[in-house]
């Protein structure tokens, strides 16, 4: 980037052009943002690239050369691999290798976003139902000694009265 700065002597106006080395900004703004469509045509065993933790991999060329195979790399194309990706837990010197691979940062608006699920109207209506069933179960747990009390004090009272009577 070029900035033009304007200095007044007596007589006249001098511009001089200083070279601005906006580095890291530049670098940042050619940061690829990829789309899940646009990630997921890269599905192969030639052609393999994953999504972890926001970022964007062209694994190819490792494939060969993965200590758990290439097949568990291919099975995690086309979605967010973060989680598979953790679950192995790899070493640093996996993590530190991702950074040759990297092509990008996902746009996560064209993810599918957790939590979005939403249970179909039936069985949201079945949910309630078993939900009723869980409550009543507990009323009868509260409800049945209370009544074997009550039952057995009663057959008590009249073996007691009929043996008076006799
Ligand atoms: C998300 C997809 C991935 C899955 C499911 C996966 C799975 C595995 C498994 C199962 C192992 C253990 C192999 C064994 O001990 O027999 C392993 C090891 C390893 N993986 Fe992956 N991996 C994945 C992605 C990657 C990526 C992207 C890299 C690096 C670019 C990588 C680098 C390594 C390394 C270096 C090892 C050796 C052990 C270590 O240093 O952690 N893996 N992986």
């Amino acid at each position: 980037m070029t900035a033009r700065i304007s200095v007044k002597t007596g007589c006249c106006t001098h511009f001089i052009f200083v070279v601005v080395a906006s580095g890291r900004s530049e670098m940042t703004s050619e940061t690829k943002l990829l789309s899940l469509e646009e990630v997921s045509k890269h599905d192969s065993k030639t052609d393999c690239w994953l999504i972890i933790s926001g970022k964007v991999y062209d694994i190819t060329p490792f494939l060969d050369d993965h200590p758990g195979g290439d097949e568990v790399l291919v099975l995690a194309t086309k979605k967010d691999a973060t989680e598979d990706f953790e679950d192995v837990g790899h070493s640093q010197n996996a993590r530190n290798m991702l950074t040759d691979y990297y092509v990008g940062d996902i746009d996560i608006n064209t993810m599918p976003q957790k939590g979005q699920y939403k249970k179909p109207a039936s069985s949201s209506g079945s949910g309630s139902k078993s939900g009723s069933g869980s409550s009543s179960n507990t009323m009868v747990m509260l409800v049945l000694p209370i009544l074997m009390l009550v039952l057995a004090y009663g057959l008590y009272y009249f073996a007691k009265k009929d043996k008076v009577i006799d």
